[in-house]
């Protein structure tokens, strides 16, 4: 089956506009991002509701915290049915495995589909002068493919990773069911807002992304299913093309 590789921020701070955004956009995007923002006003209740209407959701919660806290969250993810959770791989590798091993035991013994685990590497807003801050004195070009190798490692289905940093991921983790997020993608024509490093749908996918997601370009357009699907066309234009490669 061919995957809509078109993940939505759902970057609202209401449930009602993450409805109204909801019902215009299901069935045109592959998948519906709810945030830390977004969950916090609107808590699980909202994706209950997307999940049981047979939509698909990332819970993009970066969780961080000690290894059962963390385990004990994405134990609560599974069962809310969301597809795609993630965590900061900076939380090491007893964090990662504890929450690999109770989610893919708990999703087997209450019959539920096991969410793919994604890790966050460097934050896309942090540069080497916020990585020396906290005391971690490497670029990062050297720690982002350290931290992806410690997260196919510890059991992770991927990572997050920003467009400039696709290649230099799948160089160090050379699994092809590793799987990578791409945020920082743009539209041609569309607003940059506050992205350091853009690049396209197109660009993305070619460059190795499995799902791209697309929030202001979507949500502030005057059409937004519109918009989703003017991207989604581009996709397929371009899975067309590579099937005949
Ligand atoms: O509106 P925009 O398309 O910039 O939204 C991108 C989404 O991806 C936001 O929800 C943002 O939090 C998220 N994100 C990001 N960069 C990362 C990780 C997540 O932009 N490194």
């Amino acid at each position: 089956m061919k995957t809509n590789k078109l993940i939505v921020a759902l970057d609202v701070d209401n449930v009602h506009k993450a409805r109204e955004l909801f019902h215009r956009l299901r069935g045109t995007v592959g998948m519906f991002k709810i945030g830390f923002q977004l969950f916090t006003a609107a808590g699980p209740t909202l994706v209950r509701e997307i999940v049981s209407s047979g939509e698909r959701v990332f819970l993009d919660l970066k969780f961080h915290d000690i290894p059962s806290t963390v385990a004990a969250a994405g134990v609560l993810a599974t069962r809310l049915g969301v597809s795609i959770f993630n965590l900061h791989s900076v939380g090491g590798s007893e964090m990662m495995q504890r929450t690999a091993n109770s989610v893919a035991e708990s999703a087997a013994s209450e019959g539920l589909p096991r969410p793919l685990i994604i890790a966050v590497t460097v934050l896309t807003s942090a540069d080497a002068g916020t990585l020396a801050e906290v005391g971690f004195n490497l670029d990062p070009g050297i720690l982002v493919p350290e931290l992806a190798r410690l997260a196919d490692a510890s059991g992770m289905d991927g990572i997050v990773a920003s467009p400039r940093e696709i290649g230099i991921v799948r160089s160090a983790v050379q699994r092809p069911d590793f799987i990578v997020v791409t945020p920082g993608v743009r539209p041609t024509g569309s607003a940059v807002f506050d992205q350091r490093r853009v690049t396209t749908p197109r660009d993305a996918v070619m460059a190795g992304a499995d799902y791209i997601v697309v929030g202001r370009p979507i949500l502030d357009a005057p059409d937004p299913a519109q918009a989703a699907q003017r991207i989604v066309d581009e996709l397929e234009v371009d899975a067309a093309n590579s099937a005949t490669i």
